[in-house]
């Protein structure tokens, strides 16, 4: 059952035209969306999907923002996983509720918002970030739009250097030197476990597999690359948007051998 919007959740207010806003709501606040001032009381209380006048004839509905929508409008200091590779990552990375996993690259948080969702209050993850600034930046995204960090350990330090868990279930990575954090990731990693990295360039992808190749410890690399292409469809035009995202990288799946 759809509970109504809280005071400190996150918003979508969708305009006629489809356009979306990320808000937040706060008791006593006012949003301003394009010409309308909305007092957040208004719809704190409202159910997800409600309609709400604003100002000169403006209209919106509100939801909570799916991962989708929340990674495209939310801040981003560095690139984030988009929806499409997050989706990948997930189900061909075989991430469960109850598992441990590590993530390397912290970045603005987004996958780690997707992770921390799949494994649950029974699981845990473990964000390795280099920088002390986007550790703060991703925990503070991930507060804002998902309410909470529970299950979730974010260690400022290179991960190259080495990782502190052992016999974790899946390990990802996105940070621009691959090659170097493999060691360490593949260390970590119980038997069996897996290894996901996601890299923009052919070159990088290059180095992931001789990487693996080199390494006795690894085994079975397979790289994918998705791409997602979105639809125009109305009454007298059906066909592909004009526009698309056209690549945001590849994904390389590997599997720890047994010791
Ligand atoms: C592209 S961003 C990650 C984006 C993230 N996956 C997301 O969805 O928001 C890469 C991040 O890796 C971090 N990084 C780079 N090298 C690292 C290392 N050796 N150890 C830990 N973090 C590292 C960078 O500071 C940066 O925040």
């Amino acid at each position: 059952m759809s509970s109504p919007l809280a005071d400190g959740e996150s918003v979508l207010l969708v305009d006629r035209r489809g356009r979306r806003h990320l808000k937040h709501l706060r008791t006593g606040h006012r949003l301003t969306v394009r010409s309308s001032v909305l007092a957040c009381d208004r719809i704190i209380g409202l159910a997800e999907g409600a309609r709400i006048g604003g100002g000169r004839d403006e209209e919106f509905r509100v939801f909570r923002p799916a991962y989708g929508e929340l990674v495209t409008l939310f801040e981003r200091p560095a690139e984030p996983i988009f929806a499409k590779d997050a989706g990948l990552i997930l189900t061909r990375g075989d991430i469960r509720p109850g598992q441990t996993v590590i993530e390397i690259g912290a970045g603005c948080g987004a996958l780690s918002m997707a992770l921390l969702r799949v494994v649950g209050a029974t699981g845990r993850l473990i964000t390795y970030e280099l920088r002390e600034d986007f550790a703060e930046e991703a925990r503070r995204n991930v507060v804002r739009h998902e309410g909470h960090a529970g299950g979730w350990t974010i260690r400022v330090a290179d991960a190259s250097l080495g990782l502190e868990e052992r016999d974790v279930d899946r390990v990802v990575i996105d940070v621009p030197d691959i090659a170097a954090v493999m060691p360490a990731a593949t260390e970590a990693l119980r038997d069996g476990g897996i290894l996901v990295a996601f890299c923009p360039t052919v070159l990088q992808m290059k180095e992931i597999h001789e990487a693996a190749a080199r390494s006795e410890s690894l085994g079975f690399a397979e790289t994918f690359e998705v791409l997602e292409r979105k639809w125009h469809v109305d009454a007298t035009s059906i066909r592909p948007d004009h526009r698309m995202v056209a690549h945001t990288g590849f994904l390389t799946f590997m599997r720890r051998l047994a010791r």
